[in-house]
């Protein structure tokens, strides 16, 4: 439709039908007989409000949502609805969680998954998912740090914009494209103490420094909307703050697409006590810009009410409609309600195997070898190997935000070894040995066949441990004090490393886990995050060598959780910790451990080795001319005997300026690959624009003077150089 007729449609509607724009419900308020006395009734709306509404969460399924658009557009002929989902890592063909796709250090690799999941989704009736999330996460107790990529501004910043392409393709209306929804505007990750829904308590600087970069490389990458946060920042609440979404969103970052508040939101001003009743939480979201209201009766109940008393301008609910149905206009919904909804698809492309092979693959790149003695892995197919633990025989490898896949789909390890192995079969066995505990009833989990545990490991030539975290303890509302192994597994695993020092622990987990008791006592840890669909297969590949590992670490897995919240990134200190010896108090330290993680952001091991040549700067002086750079090359050699990926990792570090900042920031990193005694130049360009920092006076500049920047293959590499800024 045109602009000019879709404005036409806007002045030829109701104040109603406008502010029912406005609203989203759950699919349930159409599928009951009677929407007014069912949730209607509970959220506090009337049936003409239900069927004014303009768009609907959670509802999929090519069938149900053209059922529902039929239903829907028999009473309110003139707009459609919008379906939206929270596909975050897969549709049916579940990807690793976006934890784990942000260890593969392969943007590339999330943009296929997102652009399949949105294959899907579309074919499934979906219009919009809510994906991805940038929010920049330093604490392994909050649960949602799975579905982040991570604690480095610049890593998360390459993905929030891979996945946006991935999903919306160049044109949101056409055949298999989906629109993405950037979340959680602004800060969410930062909840004190780690706990959901707490407070977030940021300078503007660290704000504008940490947090708002992978937002805005989402934004410039053109996603159609945005999410409000459900915490208080600066103690306001994210729907209701107006400095955040009108002036920093709208005018700094320049985004001018559909705002929706997070589920509840708007309701919830009321809750964090900062609007005293349901008009004033609508009037402070309507004015902050929030745009859409997911799931309260805020909107439809109270704004038209607040137009006729003079509280706020009608036209705020013009410009609000406006953009919704300009949403909808892009997605092509006034000629083609359905858009991409059809059985047939559903049936060609859910789970087909060129999905699930994509699926595999960001797996194998995603799991993490953190140590590797004695070469204990790769495992020999001819090896006598005991599986032992509660993932042996487990589906849910799916991670929290899966609503709509099925778990009988997942290849689980036990599935994925015996099938690699084929006639060798007999050379494995699987124990669970312990239970995962359940939500609500234990939070230890149960020891089960410790003895038979104990009996296989006996047998075997090697044990591996397939230990961690149930789907549903990680993702919203799963904050943990403790962030390790489960007791239960935790005694499976000291029963089996009493019995033998051929021990390799596999980690699934949605989160960096504290491994410092299990780290001594194993001779190799593979972290596996939850690796998705094709999981068991991709786990296979890597535990026997087919290929080598190759992700590295998008979070610091603290030595303890007393070092939470930790980031690599961090600005030094005037009493900078060194080291123990001498001790001296009078440090930023603690005294009872390290200050440093167990292991380090960007840290992972591979089969084989990855010698590095000192740096080479074609020139060490910058100026701030446009487009002078400096180039900085590596040369990286694969010193061992099999092919494998490295991750080249660039960071940058200005020696002095008008604020503390970082002690060093990842800039830039290549994935590249190579065969035993390949050896690569990787090249670096180092521009004036890498190195602005938000100054003494609040300008996002650089400062002239001396730089160093290191290459190498994690965040502690010594392999340095130095340049100057003039
Ligand atoms: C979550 C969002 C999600 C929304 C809709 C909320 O509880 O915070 O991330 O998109 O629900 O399901």
């Amino acid at each position: 439709m045109e602009q000019q007729k879709l404005l036409e449609l806007l002045h030829s509607l109701t104040i109603e039908e406008k502010i029912g724009q406005l609203l989203q419900l759950s699919g349930d308020f159409f599928t009951t007989t009677d929407a007014v006395t069912g949730p209607a009734a509970n959220l506090g709306i009337g049936e003409d409000d239900v069927y004014r509404c303009g768009s609907v969460l959670s509802t999929i399924g090519a069938e149900k949502t053209k059922e529902m658009q039929d239903m829907f557009l028999a009473k309110n002929k003139k707009i459609p609805m919008m379906f939206m989902a929270d596909i975050i890592n897969g549709y049916r063909t579940v990807f690793p969680i976006p934890l784990a796709q942000g260890a593969t250090f392969n943007p590339e690799l999330s943009k296929e998954g997102a652009s399949i999941a949105a294959k899907e989704a579309a074919a499934s009736g979906i219009h919009v998912t809510f994906s991805p999330m940038a929010d920049m996460v330093r604490d392994g107790r909050w649960g949602r740090v799975m579905e982040s990529t991570g604690e480095d501004i610049y890593l998360n910043s390459c993905f929030a914009e891979k996945m946006v392409e991935g999903y919306q393709g160049d044109d949101i209306g056409k055949k298999g494209n989906i629109a993405a929804c950037l979340k959680h505007f602004a800060g969410y990750g930062g909840a004190v103490a780690g706990r959901d829904y707490n407070e977030v308590e940021l300078s503007e600087r660290t704000l504008r420094e940490d947090y708002l970069p992978a937002y805005e490389a989402a934004i410039k990458a053109g996603v159609k909307l945005v999410m409000t946060s459900f915490n208080t920042l600066d103690r306001i609440p994210s729907s209701a703050n107006k400095k955040l979404m009108r002036n920093i969103l709208r005018d700094e970052m320049g985004f001018e697409d559909v705002l929706i508040s997070d589920y509840a939101a708007i309701n919830e001003i009321i809750d964090h006590q900062v609007a005293e009743n349901r008009a004033q939480a609508a009037k402070l979201a309507i004015e902050a810009g929030v745009d859409i209201d997911m799931m309260t009766a805020c909107y439809v109940s109270e704004l038209k009410n607040l137009v006729a008393e003079g509280g706020i301008s009608e036209s705020l609910i013009d410009e609000a409609a406006l953009r919704v149905l300009e949403l909808k206009n892009e997605l092509g919904l006034f000629e083609n309600p359905y858009k991409d909804a059809s059985v047939e698809d559903e049936k060609k492309l859910l789970l087909c195997p060129k999905h699930r092979e994509a699926s595999r693959r960001a797996a194998e790149e995603s799991f993490v070898l953190l140590k590797n003695e004695e070469h204990i892995l790769p495992l020999k197919k001819e090896e006598k190997v005991a599986f032992i633990g509660p993932f042996c025989e487990e589906k849910g490898l799916l991670g929290f935000w899966t609503f709509f896949s099925d778990r009988a789909d997942t290849i689980t390890v036990r599935e994925g070894v015996e099938s690699y192995l084929g006639e060798q079969k007999d050379h494995v066995s699987f124990v669970n040995g312990a239970s995962l505990p359940i939500l609500g009833e234990d939070w230890t989990g149960k020891l089960l066949d410790v003895k038979e545990a104990v009996e296989a490991a006996k047998n075997a030539d090697k044990v591996v441990l397939l230990l961690g975290e149930k789907e549903d303890a990680m993702g919203e509302g799963a904050s943990k004090l403790n962030t390790r192994i489960p007791a239960a597994q935790k005694e499976l695993f000291d029963a089996v490393t009493s019995i033998t020092e051929q021990v390799i622990l596999v980690v699934f987990s949605g989160r960096p886990f504290v491994l410092t008791l299990e780290e001594p006592k194993t001779k190799a840890i593979l972290e596996a995050w939850m690796p998705g669909t094709d999981g068991g297969s991709a786990l296979a590949n890597v535990l026997y060598g087919e290929i080598s590992p190759s992700g590295k670490l998008s979070m610091s897995f603290p030595w303890d959780e007393g070092q939470l919240p930790y980031n690599y990134n961090h600005p030094r200190t005037a009493r900078p910790h060194r080291d123990y010896v001498p001790y001296n108090r009078f440090q930023s330290h603690y005294v009872d451990g390290p200050n440093e993680p167990l292991y380090p952001f960007g840290f992972g091991l591979s089969y084989t080795t990855f010698h590095y040549s000192p740096i080479t700067l074609d020139k060490n002086v910058l100026t701030k001319n446009d487009g002078d750079m400096i180039t900085a090359s590596v040369t990286v050699k694969n010193t061992g005997d099999v092919a494998g990926k490295e991750v080249v990792q660039l960071y940058l570090h200005d020696v002095f300026a008008s604020v503390t900042h970082p002690v060093r920031s990842l800039k830039g990193f290549e994935k590249i690959l190579l065969q035993p005694g390949e050896e690569k130049t990787v090249q670096f360009q180092i521009k004036e624009d890498m190195l602005r920092l938000w100054n003494i006076g609040m300008e996002h500049v650089s400062e002239p003077g001396a730089f160093e920047l290191w290459i190498g293959g994690d965040s502690l590499t010594d392999n340095r150089a130095e340049f100057t800024l003039v």
